[in-house]
């Protein structure tokens, strides 16, 4: 329709211009035949007086001569007259004759012009500010010329009829415009209308399995693409209908993988043993990575091998390091690797979290590199191979290697375990190859991910991005069909895998209905009943865009003061790597800038910012999402975002409105939120008085459609997905081994 739409205009203003440029050459045309008409008509009052005229110029009587003259003045059209002599002199004229037309100078103009065998001079002529015809006719006595008549015409009628032609000229064409837009709308419709019934059809059948659904020729090469995609994904969803569950991981563990056990390799464990008060407390980290990955090992089993970071870590594990997991509900095995200070200092805080997470995140902080720091990397990822091929109890392990943190290990574990299906999975952007040329060790991070059999990022930009530079930096070959990078023997497929939560959640199972969330967040935090609040749940990391979101809605404040004394909004900010100056600025940079907004719209006991600076339980955290009345997720950049997807989560209520930046992966599947540029002030805080004002049919509407999308691409399906692919490249490894075992042998017996 909007194709539609837009030739309409383009008809319209086509039709437009026709009509100008018609009305143009109309008007010149006639303007001509009118001026010709004014000469003729001239000459035939001329000659119907001209006996008379000539005998009056023999008699030299000029008041007959004037009589004559107003005579012929009682043509409606003809205005004034005047006779001159042929030698300019004036002989008679009617009283409104004009005293700027001389007699000599008409006279002059007749006898100079090509007038000399009788025919009229004409010209046009200014007459107190209105155009007036003049044309000058002779009277011969005998051979010679007896006087000029000089006849003005009025030409007013000229305009009244140009106008009159114009505005039909217009009018037809506006009609005809008009005519044409509705013809093509309606035919635009009905195609419309017919091709959507004909599609519907062609993918019912498709998708209902009817492989030979007819269809006519122009719709044969959609239909082709239609097939190709629908096998396409049935291909990546493997066997079996329906939503992935937890129960459905395990099974395709099962039947692919042969219950094959699952080695996870990341930084951040699970569960942190701290001491506190001289009582061992355990914490769930706030990570997108634990968030996402912890359910997918309860239900898989196995073991996930972590930087041991908790001060009563030790005392908890046994002399393994290992320990059963999750507490209370014991299903997999934690192992802990202990890090020295120094190598924590160098590989966590240094080269991964000041030179390759600023590398990866467009959000203005510039990555450090040192030599240092590289060098506890190196060592950090060699001790994490090491103990992944422990941890492995056959020579072709399933290993899961998560993040920014290893790109090293894949590498390494496949030097030790060439049979080994590592699976790497990038948890953060991926930048363009230029910006990765930054990095000084480029080379060998790009060699080390290469050591896995699939590669795996949130979407298919970072994909492309990775495939980019490894063409610019590696001698590989580049497989562009089936996006895998190829270096000798090995192969390694690139794919996206957008990440998810788990669905149904177990924090949600367990919380109180959304009302009593709500009453408990508004005692706890002193709010009115019927006071707003909006929520921001993050680590304080500067990719995040707390200044930009705090200043949002400092700018919703200013712009809608409706808002003031009403509105609140929480932020639940979990201090994070804080020992880096940068991540210390930025907390001191949030506490600031909150309270000179509290300090600027604050009164009494209302303060508009409400800074919570403290690690939070998902137990709290689920508490507020289902208090609130917006979430509002501002990343700079950001690889996913899964504090969007546990918001749509919370709300089984089908309330409360998601505010997100576009900048982040969530927002490509989160299509039902506000999507903003973080950024823009004006634009955050224009959504987010809509979202306060959002009628609740439409939060419902919105919040139920992104519950079906979360809920169906939820985490067992992330891990399932990239299970089946591991299991297919296995099989197809195994096949091509066994073929290359039996040619060797047979080479060797010939
Ligand atoms: C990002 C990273 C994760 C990490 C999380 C928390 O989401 O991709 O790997 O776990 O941040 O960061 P932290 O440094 O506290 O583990």
């Amino acid at each position: 329709m909007r194709r539609a739409l837009r030739f309409v205009i383009a008809l319209v203003v086509g039709l437009a211009m026709l009509a100008g440029i018609a009305s143009v050459i109309v008007q010149n045309t006639a303007r001509t035949w009118f001026e010709k008409d004014i000469v003729l008509r001239s000459q035939l009052v001329l000659n119907g007086a001209r006996r008379e005229a000539v005998s009056i110029l023999k008699q030299d009587d000029r008041a007959a001569l004037r009589e004559l003259l107003v005579e012929i003045t009682q043509d409606e059209r003809i205005i004034a007259a005047a006779a001159c002599s042929k030698d300019g002199q004036p002989l008679a004229a009617t009283d409104d004759y004009p005293t700027n037309l001389a007699c000599a100078d008409i006279v002059k103009s007749y006898i100079e012009g090509d007038s000399s065998f009788g025919k009229p001079w004409t010209a046009i002529r200014d007459v107190l500010g209105v155009d007036v015809h003049v044309t000058a006719l002779p009277v011969t006595l005998g051979d010679d010329l007896g006087a000029v008549v000089t006849l003005l015409h009025d030409m007013s009628f000229i305009e009244r009829r140009e106008a009159k032609t114009r505005y039909f000229l217009f009018g037809t064409f506006a009609l005809l415009a008009f005519c044409a837009a509705v013809v093509t709308m309606l035919a635009a419709r009905l195609s419309w209308r017919s091709w959507n019934q004909e599609i519907s059809r062609l993918l019912n059948g498709v998708l209902g399995g009817k492989d030979r659904e007819e269809a006519s020729p122009e719709f044969q090469p959609l239909l082709k693409h239609v097939r190709e995609f629908a096998a396409r994904i049935a291909e990546q969803e493997g066997e079996g209908d329906g939503r992935w569950t937890n129960e459905r991981l395990k099974q395709t563990l099962r039947k692919h993988l042969e219950g094959e056990k699952v080695i996870i390799v990341a930084n951040r464990e699970p569960y942190i043993h701290e001491m506190k008060d001289g009582k061992v407390t355990v914490l769930h980290p706030a990570s997108g990575l634990v968030t996402a990955l912890e359910p997918v090992m309860r239900a898989c089993s196995g073991v996930w091998v972590a930087h041991g970071s908790g001060s009563a870590d030790r005392q908890t594990a046994d002399r393994q390091a290992r320990l059963r997991v999750p507490p209370g509900e014991e299903s997999y095995w934690l192992r802990r690797v202990w890090l020295s200070k120094e190598e924590e200092t160098g590989y966590y805080y240094g080269f991964s979290n000041e030179g390759l997470w600023p590398l990866c995140h467009v959000a203005h902080a510039r990555p450090t590199f040192r030599s240092s720091d590289w060098k506890q990397y190196v060592t950090v990822n060699k001790k994490f191979a090491e103990t992944v091929c422990q941890e492995a109890d056959s020579d072709e392990p399933i290993v899961l290697v998560q993040d920014y943190h290893f790109a090293l290990a894949p590498q390494m574990i496949r030097e030790r375990l060439p049979r080994a299906t590592i699976l790497s999975f990038w948890h953060i952007p991926w930048p363009n190859a230029e910006r990765f040329g930054i990095c000084p060790w480029r080379d060998e991070v790009l060699q080390g991910m290469l050591g896995s059999s699939i590669v795996g990022f949130h979407t298919q930009q970072h994909c492309n991005n990775f495939i980019d530079s490894v063409d610019h930096y590696l001698e590989a070959r580049i497989d562009r069909e089936r996006f895998a990078v190829v270096q000798q023997r090995q192969q390694t497929m690139i794919k996206p895998y957008p990440i998810s939560i788990e669905w149904p959640n177990h924090w949600v199972k367990s919380a109180a209905p959304p009302a009593d969330c709500k009453a408990a967040v508004f005692a706890e935090l002193g709010l009115k009943p019927n006071a707003l609040l909006g929520v921001g749940v993050d680590r304080l990391d500067y990719t995040k865009g707390v200044e930009e979101r705090l200043s949002s809605v400092e700018r919703l404040l200013e712009r809608f003061p409706s808002f003031r004394g009403r509105f609140s909004f929480v932020q639940l900010a979990a201090p994070s790597r804080t020992v880096i100056d940068l991540y210390r600025e930025l907390n001191e940079n949030v506490e600031k800038l909150a309270a000179r907004i509290n300090e600027r719209f604050g009164h009494g006991d209302y303060r508009p910012i409400i800074l919570l600076r403290a690690h939070h339980e998902p137990p709290t955290v689920f508490r507020y999402y289902r208090a609130a009345d917006v979430c509002y997720v501002s990343s700079l950049h950001d690889g996913m975002n899964l504090v969007a997807k546990e918001f749509v989560a919370a709300r089984e209520d089908e309330r409360g409105v998601l505010v997100l930046s576009h900048f982040t992966g969530a927002a490509r599947e989160l299509t039902e939120a506000l999507i903003v540029n973080p950024y823009d002030l004006d634009e955050a805080s224009s959504a987010l008085a809509s979202a306060l004002m959002m009628p609740p049919q439409e939060q419902q509407d919105r919040m139920r459609s992104m519950r079906a999308i979360v809920s169906e691409f939820n985490v067992y399906r992330w891990a399932g997905r990239m299970l089946i692919d591991a299991a297919r490249l296995r099989r197809r490894h195994r096949l091509t081994g066994r073929l290359s075992e039996r040619i060797t042998s047979e080479e060797i017996a010939s």
